[in-house]
Protein backbone atom coordinates (compact mmCIF):
# COMPACT_ATOMS: atom_id res chain seq x y z
CA UNK A 1 0.00 0.00 0.00
CA UNK A 2 1.36 3.55 -1.10
CA UNK A 3 1.24 5.75 1.59
CA UNK A 4 1.66 9.30 -1.16
CA UNK A 5 -1.73 7.65 -3.24
CA UNK A 6 -3.60 7.56 -0.23
CA UNK A 7 -2.41 11.16 0.54
CA UNK A 8 -3.23 12.39 -2.93
CA UNK A 9 -6.75 10.35 -2.85
CA UNK A 10 -8.14 12.56 0.10
CA UNK A 11 -6.43 15.75 -1.06
CA UNK A 12 -7.61 15.61 -4.47
CA UNK A 13 -10.30 18.37 -3.38
CA UNK A 14 -8.30 20.73 -2.28
CA UNK A 15 -10.48 23.27 -0.01
CA UNK A 16 -7.99 25.85 0.31
CA UNK A 17 -8.34 26.72 -3.65
CA UNK A 18 -12.56 27.10 -3.01
CA UNK A 19 -13.19 30.46 -2.74
CA UNK A 20 -16.20 32.18 -1.07
CA UNK A 21 -18.60 34.04 -3.24
CA UNK A 22 -17.06 37.69 -3.11
CA UNK A 23 -19.02 39.98 -1.68
CA UNK A 24 -17.61 42.70 0.45
CA UNK A 25 -20.58 44.04 2.32
CA UNK A 26 -18.55 47.07 4.44
CA UNK A 27 -17.60 48.44 0.83
CA UNK A 28 -20.90 48.40 -0.62
CA UNK A 29 -23.07 51.25 0.13
CA UNK A 30 -26.15 49.52 1.42
CA UNK A 31 -28.77 51.52 -0.38
CA UNK A 32 -30.06 54.62 0.48
CA UNK A 33 -32.97 53.00 -1.70
CA UNK A 34 -34.56 55.47 -4.12
CA UNK A 35 -36.95 54.30 -6.37
CA UNK A 36 -36.51 53.93 -9.85
CA UNK A 37 -37.61 56.69 -12.36
CA UNK A 38 -40.70 55.31 -14.39
CA UNK A 39 -40.18 55.77 -17.99
CA UNK A 40 -43.21 56.09 -20.59
CA UNK A 41 -42.44 56.53 -23.78
CA UNK A 42 -40.45 60.07 -24.28
CA UNK A 43 -41.22 60.54 -20.18
CA UNK A 44 -39.50 60.13 -17.12
CA UNK A 45 -40.97 60.63 -13.83
CA UNK A 46 -38.57 61.64 -10.95
CA UNK A 47 -40.86 58.67 -8.79
CA UNK A 48 -42.24 55.54 -10.50
CA UNK A 49 -46.29 57.04 -8.63
CA UNK A 50 -49.14 57.83 -11.16
CA UNK A 51 -51.53 59.62 -9.44
CA UNK A 52 -54.74 58.14 -10.70
CA UNK A 53 -57.57 60.02 -12.18
CA UNK A 54 -60.79 60.91 -10.31
CA UNK A 55 -63.61 61.95 -12.29
CA UNK A 56 -66.00 64.37 -11.70
CA UNK A 57 -63.65 66.62 -10.46
CA UNK A 58 -61.88 64.65 -7.69
CA UNK A 59 -58.56 64.95 -9.48
CA UNK A 60 -58.48 68.50 -11.50
CA UNK A 61 -55.62 70.80 -12.26
CA UNK A 62 -54.67 71.35 -7.97
CA UNK A 63 -54.06 68.02 -7.34
CA UNK A 64 -52.19 66.87 -10.66
CA UNK A 65 -50.05 69.35 -10.53
CA UNK A 66 -49.23 69.00 -7.06
CA UNK A 67 -47.93 65.36 -7.81
CA UNK A 68 -46.28 66.35 -11.23
CA UNK A 69 -44.03 68.69 -8.61
CA UNK A 70 -43.60 66.25 -6.22
CA UNK A 71 -41.99 63.76 -8.99
CA UNK A 72 -44.82 61.83 -9.85
CA UNK A 73 -47.71 61.87 -12.72
CA UNK A 74 -50.58 64.37 -11.90
CA UNK A 75 -53.66 63.29 -13.59
CA UNK A 76 -56.71 65.29 -14.48
CA UNK A 77 -59.67 63.14 -14.89
CA UNK A 78 -61.70 63.94 -18.11
CA UNK A 79 -65.28 62.20 -16.97
CA UNK A 80 -67.63 64.75 -16.37
CA UNK A 81 -65.61 67.27 -15.72
CA UNK A 82 -67.43 70.01 -17.01
CA UNK A 83 -70.05 69.74 -13.78
CA UNK A 84 -67.67 72.60 -12.56
CA UNK A 85 -68.46 74.78 -15.01
CA UNK A 86 -72.17 76.79 -14.92
CA UNK A 87 -73.73 75.43 -18.18
CA UNK A 88 -73.13 71.50 -17.53
CA UNK A 89 -76.91 71.24 -17.47
CA UNK A 90 -77.48 73.04 -21.06
CA UNK A 91 -74.16 72.21 -22.66
CA UNK A 92 -73.10 69.33 -21.33
CA UNK A 93 -70.04 68.00 -24.07
CA UNK A 94 -69.07 72.19 -24.37
CA UNK A 95 -68.84 72.22 -20.78
CA UNK A 96 -66.61 69.62 -20.79
CA UNK A 97 -64.46 70.53 -24.00
CA UNK A 98 -64.02 74.24 -21.80
CA UNK A 99 -63.14 72.53 -18.52
CA UNK A 100 -60.92 70.04 -19.72
CA UNK A 101 -58.75 72.64 -22.15
CA UNK A 102 -58.90 75.31 -18.83
CA UNK A 103 -57.31 72.53 -16.28
CA UNK A 104 -54.97 70.92 -18.57
CA UNK A 105 -53.56 74.62 -19.04
CA UNK A 106 -53.57 75.21 -15.27
CA UNK A 107 -51.90 72.47 -14.50
CA UNK A 108 -49.07 72.89 -16.98
CA UNK A 109 -48.82 76.33 -15.25
CA UNK A 110 -48.45 75.10 -11.63
CA UNK A 111 -46.92 72.04 -12.60
CA UNK A 112 -43.36 72.79 -12.56
CA UNK A 113 -42.40 71.49 -15.76
CA UNK A 114 -43.79 67.66 -14.35
CA UNK A 115 -45.53 65.56 -15.97
CA UNK A 116 -49.40 65.87 -16.57
CA UNK A 117 -51.77 63.27 -17.83
CA UNK A 118 -55.62 62.61 -18.35
CA UNK A 119 -57.37 60.03 -17.69
CA UNK A 120 -60.12 58.96 -19.97
CA UNK A 121 -62.95 56.56 -19.96
CA UNK A 122 -63.40 54.72 -23.35
CA UNK A 123 -67.17 54.36 -21.83
CA UNK A 124 -67.83 57.85 -22.46
CA UNK A 125 -69.68 59.60 -25.23
CA UNK A 126 -67.63 62.52 -25.96
CA UNK A 127 -64.50 59.88 -25.23
CA UNK A 128 -63.09 61.54 -29.05
CA UNK A 129 -63.82 64.69 -27.83
CA UNK A 130 -61.96 64.62 -24.67
CA UNK A 131 -58.90 62.77 -26.41
CA UNK A 132 -59.04 65.59 -29.04
CA UNK A 133 -58.60 68.44 -26.43
CA UNK A 134 -56.18 66.62 -24.46
CA UNK A 135 -54.12 65.98 -27.43
CA UNK A 136 -54.44 70.01 -28.30
CA UNK A 137 -53.29 70.91 -25.20
CA UNK A 138 -50.18 68.59 -25.31
CA UNK A 139 -51.10 66.65 -22.26
CA UNK A 140 -48.05 64.24 -21.51
CA UNK A 141 -49.96 60.95 -21.34
CA UNK A 142 -53.85 59.87 -21.84
CA UNK A 143 -54.63 56.78 -19.39
CA UNK A 144 -57.22 55.37 -21.25
CA UNK A 145 -59.77 52.83 -19.34
CA UNK A 146 -62.89 51.94 -18.64
CA UNK A 147 -63.40 49.96 -22.00
CA UNK A 148 -60.92 49.12 -24.41
CA UNK A 149 -58.92 51.75 -26.65
CA UNK A 150 -59.52 50.28 -29.96
CA UNK A 151 -61.14 51.67 -32.59
CA UNK A 152 -60.60 55.32 -34.00
CA UNK A 153 -57.38 56.00 -32.25
CA UNK A 154 -55.83 58.92 -33.53
CA UNK A 155 -52.78 57.46 -33.85
CA UNK A 156 -51.02 59.97 -36.15
CA UNK A 157 -51.65 62.75 -34.84
CA UNK A 158 -50.87 61.19 -30.80
CA UNK A 159 -47.39 60.67 -32.18
CA UNK A 160 -46.84 63.93 -33.70
CA UNK A 161 -48.28 65.94 -30.48
CA UNK A 162 -45.54 63.90 -28.65
CA UNK A 163 -48.18 62.35 -26.38
CA UNK A 164 -47.94 59.06 -24.74
CA UNK A 165 -50.95 56.32 -24.64
CA UNK A 166 -51.42 54.75 -21.69
CA UNK A 167 -54.52 51.80 -21.85
CA UNK A 168 -56.14 50.90 -18.23
CA UNK A 169 -56.73 47.02 -17.78
CA UNK A 170 -57.60 44.51 -15.60
CA UNK A 171 -55.81 41.10 -17.12
CA UNK A 172 -53.49 40.35 -19.13
CA UNK A 173 -56.25 38.87 -21.82
CA UNK A 174 -57.10 42.78 -22.31
CA UNK A 175 -53.50 44.07 -22.48
CA UNK A 176 -53.17 41.02 -25.32
CA UNK A 177 -56.06 42.31 -26.89
CA UNK A 178 -55.19 45.90 -27.30
CA UNK A 179 -51.79 45.86 -28.08
CA UNK A 180 -52.19 42.79 -30.82
CA UNK A 181 -54.76 45.15 -32.19
CA UNK A 182 -52.85 48.37 -32.17
CA UNK A 183 -49.53 46.55 -33.59
CA UNK A 184 -51.83 45.48 -36.70
CA UNK A 185 -54.07 47.90 -37.26
CA UNK A 186 -51.74 51.36 -35.85
CA UNK A 187 -48.74 49.50 -36.89
CA UNK A 188 -47.26 50.76 -33.22
CA UNK A 189 -48.18 49.91 -29.80
CA UNK A 190 -49.04 51.97 -26.52
CA UNK A 191 -46.76 53.63 -24.24
CA UNK A 192 -47.40 51.59 -21.15
CA UNK A 193 -50.13 49.70 -19.65
CA UNK A 194 -51.88 49.95 -16.23
CA UNK A 195 -53.22 46.96 -14.89
CA UNK A 196 -55.94 47.94 -12.17
CA UNK A 197 -57.23 44.95 -9.88
CA UNK A 198 -59.53 44.53 -7.55
CA UNK A 199 -58.65 46.51 -4.50
CA UNK A 200 -58.79 49.54 -6.57
CA UNK A 201 -61.61 52.62 -6.04
CA UNK A 202 -64.28 53.16 -8.46
CA UNK A 203 -65.59 51.27 -11.20
CA UNK A 204 -64.23 47.65 -11.54
CA UNK A 205 -63.25 45.72 -14.47
CA UNK A 206 -64.22 42.35 -12.57
CA UNK A 207 -67.39 40.20 -12.05
CA UNK A 208 -68.67 40.66 -8.81
CA UNK A 209 -67.85 37.03 -7.96
CA UNK A 210 -64.55 37.92 -9.23
CA UNK A 211 -63.20 40.71 -6.90
CA UNK A 212 -62.72 38.15 -4.16
CA UNK A 213 -61.52 35.42 -5.85
CA UNK A 214 -57.87 34.84 -5.31
CA UNK A 215 -56.90 33.62 -8.79
CA UNK A 216 -58.09 37.68 -9.74
CA UNK A 217 -55.47 39.12 -7.15
CA UNK A 218 -53.36 41.93 -8.37
CA UNK A 219 -50.34 39.94 -7.22
CA UNK A 220 -51.59 37.13 -9.26
CA UNK A 221 -52.64 39.49 -12.08
CA UNK A 222 -48.91 41.76 -12.90
CA UNK A 223 -46.44 38.98 -13.38
CA UNK A 224 -49.15 37.61 -16.21
CA UNK A 225 -49.52 41.01 -17.78
CA UNK A 226 -45.55 42.15 -17.25
CA UNK A 227 -44.70 38.37 -19.64
CA UNK A 228 -47.64 39.46 -22.13
CA UNK A 229 -46.15 43.12 -22.46
CA UNK A 230 -42.38 42.01 -22.33
CA UNK A 231 -42.59 39.70 -25.23
CA UNK A 232 -44.85 42.52 -27.07
CA UNK A 233 -42.67 45.19 -26.21
CA UNK A 234 -39.39 42.78 -27.41
CA UNK A 235 -40.99 42.48 -30.81
CA UNK A 236 -41.79 46.64 -30.90
CA UNK A 237 -37.85 46.72 -29.57
CA UNK A 238 -39.56 48.77 -26.97
CA UNK A 239 -39.55 48.36 -22.93
CA UNK A 240 -43.06 48.81 -22.21
CA UNK A 241 -43.87 49.74 -18.75
CA UNK A 242 -46.30 47.90 -16.41
CA UNK A 243 -48.18 50.28 -13.77
CA UNK A 244 -49.74 48.25 -11.27
CA UNK A 245 -52.68 49.76 -9.32
CA UNK A 246 -55.66 48.96 -6.59
CA UNK A 247 -55.21 48.83 -3.06
CA UNK A 248 -51.16 50.03 -2.72
CA UNK A 249 -51.31 52.37 -0.01
CA UNK A 250 -47.43 52.23 1.75
CA UNK A 251 -43.80 52.56 0.57
CA UNK A 252 -43.68 48.72 1.26
CA UNK A 253 -47.11 48.04 -1.07
CA UNK A 254 -44.81 50.18 -4.01
CA UNK A 255 -41.71 47.97 -2.79
CA UNK A 256 -44.08 44.81 -3.67
CA UNK A 257 -45.39 45.60 -6.69
CA UNK A 258 -42.00 46.48 -8.39
CA UNK A 259 -40.47 43.15 -7.05
CA UNK A 260 -43.23 41.34 -8.94
CA UNK A 261 -41.98 43.14 -12.39
CA UNK A 262 -44.11 46.21 -12.73
CA UNK A 263 -42.22 49.72 -13.41
CA UNK A 264 -44.39 51.71 -11.32
CA UNK A 265 -47.59 52.27 -9.59
CA UNK A 266 -50.93 54.14 -10.02
CA UNK A 267 -52.48 55.03 -6.13
CA UNK A 268 -56.08 56.75 -5.99
CA UNK A 269 -57.28 56.84 -2.15
CA UNK A 270 -54.03 58.21 -0.95
CA UNK A 271 -54.14 60.86 -3.20
CA UNK A 272 -57.61 62.07 -1.96
CA UNK A 273 -56.58 62.45 1.66
CA UNK A 274 -54.26 65.78 0.42
CA UNK A 275 -54.84 69.03 0.96
CA UNK A 276 -54.19 69.58 -2.61
CA UNK A 277 -56.98 67.02 -3.81
CA UNK A 278 -59.92 69.37 -5.44
CA UNK A 279 -62.53 67.72 -3.67
CA UNK A 280 -64.47 69.49 -0.57
CA UNK A 281 -62.50 68.88 2.64
CA UNK A 282 -66.59 66.97 3.57
CA UNK A 283 -65.47 64.56 1.10
CA UNK A 284 -62.33 63.55 2.14
CA UNK A 285 -63.61 63.72 5.44
CA UNK A 286 -65.19 60.46 4.88
CA UNK A 287 -62.05 59.06 4.23
CA UNK A 288 -61.01 59.91 7.52
CA UNK A 289 -63.73 58.40 9.00
CA UNK A 290 -64.49 55.48 7.49
CA UNK A 291 -64.41 51.98 9.35
CA UNK A 292 -63.16 48.64 7.38
CA UNK A 293 -66.73 47.55 7.53
CA UNK A 294 -67.38 50.56 5.99
CA UNK A 295 -66.32 49.78 2.63
CA UNK A 296 -68.52 48.28 0.22
CA UNK A 297 -68.97 46.98 -3.33
CA UNK A 298 -71.83 48.78 -4.80
CA UNK A 299 -73.51 47.99 -8.16
CA UNK A 300 -73.16 51.10 -10.26
CA UNK A 301 -76.01 52.22 -12.85
CA UNK A 302 -73.19 51.99 -15.30
CA UNK A 303 -73.78 48.33 -15.02
CA UNK A 304 -70.43 47.24 -13.55
CA UNK A 305 -69.13 46.81 -9.67
CA UNK A 306 -67.62 49.96 -8.05
CA UNK A 307 -66.12 50.13 -4.56
CA UNK A 308 -67.41 53.54 -2.13
CA UNK A 309 -67.94 54.08 0.97
CA UNK A 310 -71.10 53.30 2.56
CA UNK A 311 -73.18 55.71 3.36
CA UNK A 312 -77.38 56.67 4.00
CA UNK A 313 -77.52 57.35 -0.41
CA UNK A 314 -76.02 53.98 -0.69
CA UNK A 315 -78.38 52.18 1.50
CA UNK A 316 -81.10 53.80 0.17
CA UNK A 317 -80.63 53.09 -3.52
CA UNK A 318 -79.44 49.66 -2.40
CA UNK A 319 -82.76 49.05 -0.82
CA UNK A 320 -84.44 50.25 -4.12
CA UNK A 321 -85.27 54.04 -3.49
CA UNK A 322 -85.33 55.89 -6.95
CA UNK A 323 -83.76 59.25 -6.43
CA UNK A 324 -85.15 61.72 -9.02
CA UNK A 325 -83.11 62.79 -11.76
CA UNK A 326 -82.79 64.60 -14.92
CA UNK A 327 -80.27 63.13 -17.42
CA UNK A 328 -77.99 66.38 -18.08
CA UNK A 329 -77.39 64.12 -20.91
CA UNK A 330 -76.37 60.62 -22.11
CA UNK A 331 -72.67 61.20 -21.06
CA UNK A 332 -72.24 57.30 -20.46
CA UNK A 333 -72.53 55.07 -23.63
CA UNK A 334 -74.29 51.98 -21.67
CA UNK A 335 -76.00 53.84 -18.90
CA UNK A 336 -79.72 53.48 -19.33
CA UNK A 337 -80.77 56.42 -16.93
CA UNK A 338 -84.45 55.76 -17.56
CA UNK A 339 -83.89 52.47 -15.50
CA UNK A 340 -81.22 53.92 -13.35
CA UNK A 341 -82.18 54.25 -9.73
CA UNK A 342 -79.78 57.53 -9.84
CA UNK A 343 -77.39 59.54 -11.94
CA UNK A 344 -74.19 58.87 -10.87
CA UNK A 345 -72.24 61.98 -12.61
CA UNK A 346 -74.78 63.77 -10.48
CA UNK A 347 -74.59 61.76 -6.97
CA UNK A 348 -70.52 62.15 -7.50
CA UNK A 349 -70.31 65.62 -8.20
CA UNK A 350 -72.97 66.14 -5.30
CA UNK A 351 -70.50 64.17 -2.99
CA UNK A 352 -67.41 66.21 -4.58
CA UNK A 353 -68.96 69.49 -3.50
CA UNK A 354 -68.83 67.64 0.56
CA UNK A 355 -72.95 67.15 -0.08
CA UNK A 356 -72.91 63.48 1.20
CA UNK A 357 -76.71 63.16 1.74
CA UNK A 358 -77.02 63.09 -2.40
CA UNK A 359 -74.19 61.59 -2.78
CA UNK A 360 -71.64 58.83 -1.95
CA UNK A 361 -67.43 58.66 -2.06
CA UNK A 362 -65.64 56.07 -4.69
CA UNK A 363 -62.60 54.73 -2.43
CA UNK A 364 -60.48 52.00 -2.26
CA UNK A 365 -60.11 48.96 -0.23
CA UNK A 366 -57.41 50.51 1.90
CA UNK A 367 -59.47 53.97 2.46
CA UNK A 368 -60.10 53.03 5.90
CA UNK A 369 -56.73 53.24 6.79
CA UNK A 370 -56.54 56.81 6.22
CA UNK A 371 -56.19 58.81 8.95
CA UNK A 372 -55.41 62.22 8.06
CA UNK A 373 -55.37 64.90 5.59
CA UNK A 374 -51.86 65.89 4.34
CA UNK A 375 -49.85 67.40 1.83
CA UNK A 376 -48.87 65.92 -1.47
CA UNK A 377 -45.49 66.61 -0.84
CA UNK A 378 -45.71 64.97 2.50
CA UNK A 379 -47.55 61.76 1.54
CA UNK A 380 -44.83 61.39 -1.35
CA UNK A 381 -41.66 61.68 1.37
CA UNK A 382 -43.70 59.28 3.47
CA UNK A 383 -43.56 56.56 0.26
CA UNK A 384 -40.48 57.18 -0.54
CA UNK A 385 -39.14 56.68 3.31
CA UNK A 386 -41.40 53.47 3.37
CA UNK A 387 -40.05 52.34 0.38
CA UNK A 388 -36.02 52.91 1.68
CA UNK A 389 -36.85 51.64 4.54
CA UNK A 390 -38.34 47.89 3.11
CA UNK A 391 -34.72 47.71 0.66
CA UNK A 392 -32.60 48.51 3.95
CA UNK A 393 -34.62 46.19 5.98
CA UNK A 394 -34.09 43.22 3.50
CA UNK A 395 -30.38 43.92 2.42
CA UNK A 396 -29.62 43.93 6.34
CA UNK A 397 -31.60 40.36 6.48
CA UNK A 398 -29.65 38.92 3.30
CA UNK A 399 -26.39 40.20 4.83
CA UNK A 400 -27.12 38.87 8.02
CA UNK A 401 -27.67 35.28 6.73
CA UNK A 402 -24.50 35.52 4.33
CA UNK A 403 -22.62 35.84 7.41
CA UNK A 404 -24.56 33.15 9.41
CA UNK A 405 -22.93 31.00 6.34
CA UNK A 406 -20.29 32.05 5.54
CA UNK A 407 -19.16 31.34 9.52
CA UNK A 408 -20.42 27.98 8.81
CA UNK A 409 -18.29 27.40 6.25
CA UNK A 410 -15.55 28.62 7.62
CA UNK A 411 -16.45 25.73 11.02
CA UNK A 412 -16.44 23.15 8.37
CA UNK A 413 -13.66 23.51 6.10
CA UNK A 414 -11.48 23.29 9.90
CA UNK A 415 -13.42 20.20 10.15
CA UNK A 416 -12.36 19.09 6.66
CA UNK A 417 -8.75 19.76 7.20
CA UNK A 418 -8.83 18.14 10.75
CA UNK A 419 -10.63 15.24 9.19
CA UNK A 420 -7.56 14.95 6.94
CA UNK A 421 -4.78 15.38 8.93
CA UNK A 422 -6.54 12.76 11.48
CA UNK A 423 -7.30 9.95 8.95
CA UNK A 424 -3.88 10.36 7.51
CA UNK A 425 -2.22 9.78 10.80
CA UNK A 426 -4.02 7.17 12.13
CA UNK A 427 -3.89 5.37 8.76
CA UNK A 428 -0.11 5.74 8.57
CA UNK A 429 0.23 4.36 12.56
CA UNK A 430 -2.54 1.18 11.51
CA UNK A 431 -0.73 0.91 8.12
CA UNK A 432 2.39 0.67 10.15
CA UNK A 433 1.13 -1.85 12.79
CA UNK A 434 -0.08 -3.79 9.62
CA UNK A 435 1.80 -3.88 6.87
CA UNK A 436 2.29 -7.32 7.82
CA UNK A 437 -1.33 -8.86 7.84
CA UNK A 438 -2.30 -6.98 5.10
CA UNK A 439 -5.50 -5.83 6.80
CA UNK A 440 -8.97 -5.65 5.22
CA UNK A 441 -9.60 -3.31 8.11
CA UNK A 442 -7.38 -0.63 6.91
CA UNK A 443 -9.72 -0.33 3.30
CA UNK A 444 -12.57 -0.13 5.18
CA UNK A 445 -11.12 2.86 7.42
CA UNK A 446 -10.06 4.39 4.08
CA UNK A 447 -13.23 3.98 2.61
CA UNK A 448 -15.13 5.16 5.92
CA UNK A 449 -13.01 8.58 5.85
CA UNK A 450 -13.65 8.73 2.11
CA UNK A 451 -17.26 9.25 2.39
CA UNK A 452 -17.18 11.07 6.05
CA UNK A 453 -14.92 13.93 3.37
CA UNK A 454 -17.51 13.79 0.56
CA UNK A 455 -20.37 14.63 2.87
CA UNK A 456 -18.60 17.37 4.55
CA UNK A 457 -17.76 18.45 0.49
CA UNK A 458 -20.88 18.23 -0.09
CA UNK A 459 -22.29 20.20 2.71
CA UNK A 460 -20.07 22.70 2.07
CA UNK A 461 -20.54 23.13 -1.65
CA UNK A 462 -23.88 23.47 -1.14
CA UNK A 463 -22.97 26.33 1.21
CA UNK A 464 -21.33 27.69 -0.69
CA UNK A 465 -24.19 27.70 -3.53
CA UNK A 466 -26.83 29.59 -0.52
CA UNK A 467 -23.45 32.04 -0.81
CA UNK A 468 -24.19 32.55 -4.45
CA UNK A 469 -27.68 32.97 -4.27
CA UNK A 470 -27.79 35.32 -1.40
CA UNK A 471 -25.41 37.13 -3.09
CA UNK A 472 -27.22 37.60 -6.53
CA UNK A 473 -30.30 38.39 -4.01
CA UNK A 474 -28.66 41.31 -2.22
CA UNK A 475 -27.53 42.54 -5.31
CA UNK A 476 -30.71 42.28 -6.60
CA UNK A 477 -32.47 44.45 -3.37
CA UNK A 478 -30.17 47.27 -3.59
CA UNK A 479 -30.33 48.30 -6.87
C1 LIG B 1 -62.84 58.82 -5.88
C2 LIG B 1 -62.29 58.00 -7.01
C3 LIG B 1 -62.67 58.28 -8.31
C4 LIG B 1 -62.12 57.55 -9.38
N1 LIG B 1 -62.46 57.89 -10.67
C5 LIG B 1 -61.86 57.24 -11.72
C6 LIG B 1 -62.11 57.64 -13.05
O1 LIG B 1 -62.84 58.59 -13.31
N2 LIG B 1 -61.50 56.97 -14.06
C7 LIG B 1 -60.64 55.92 -13.80
O2 LIG B 1 -60.10 55.33 -14.75
N3 LIG B 1 -60.39 55.51 -12.54
C8 LIG B 1 -60.96 56.16 -11.50
N4 LIG B 1 -60.65 55.79 -10.19
C9 LIG B 1 -59.61 54.75 -9.97
C10 LIG B 1 -58.25 55.41 -9.70
O3 LIG B 1 -57.78 56.09 -10.83
C11 LIG B 1 -57.17 54.41 -9.25
O4 LIG B 1 -56.84 53.52 -10.27
C12 LIG B 1 -57.61 53.60 -8.05
O5 LIG B 1 -58.17 54.47 -7.11
C13 LIG B 1 -56.46 52.85 -7.45
O6 LIG B 1 -56.84 52.19 -6.28
P1 LIG B 1 -56.59 52.80 -4.81
O7 LIG B 1 -57.65 53.82 -4.61
O8 LIG B 1 -56.73 51.64 -3.91
O9 LIG B 1 -55.24 53.43 -4.80
C14 LIG B 1 -61.22 56.48 -9.12
C15 LIG B 1 -60.89 56.18 -7.80
C16 LIG B 1 -61.41 56.93 -6.76
C17 LIG B 1 -61.00 56.59 -5.35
Amino acid sequence: MDLKKIRSQFQKWDISKIEFPKIDFSSLKLPKAKMSPLKIGNLTAKIPIVQGGMGVGISLSGLASAVSRAGGIGVIAANAIGMIEPDYFKNGVEANIRALRKEIRKAKEKGDNGIIGVNIMVALNDYHEMMDVAIEEKADVLFLGAGLPLRGIPVERIRKAGVNIVPIVSSARAARLIFGYWEKNYGTIPDGVVVEGPEAGGHLGFKHEQIEDPAFRLEKIIPEVVETINEIGKRNGREIPVIAAGGIFTGNDIHKFLKLGASGVQMGTRFVATEECDADPGFKQNFVNAKKDDIMIIKSPVGMPGRAIKNNFLNDVHSGVKKKFKCPWQCLESCEADKANYCISIALNNARKGNMIHGYAFAGSNAYRVKSIVPVSELVDELKSGYSNVVEQSSEKIKNEFEIIKGKLIRLKDEYEEVIDQALNQLKKDYRNSINKKSEYLKIEIEKQKIKLASLKEEFLEGIGTLSILQKEFLSVST
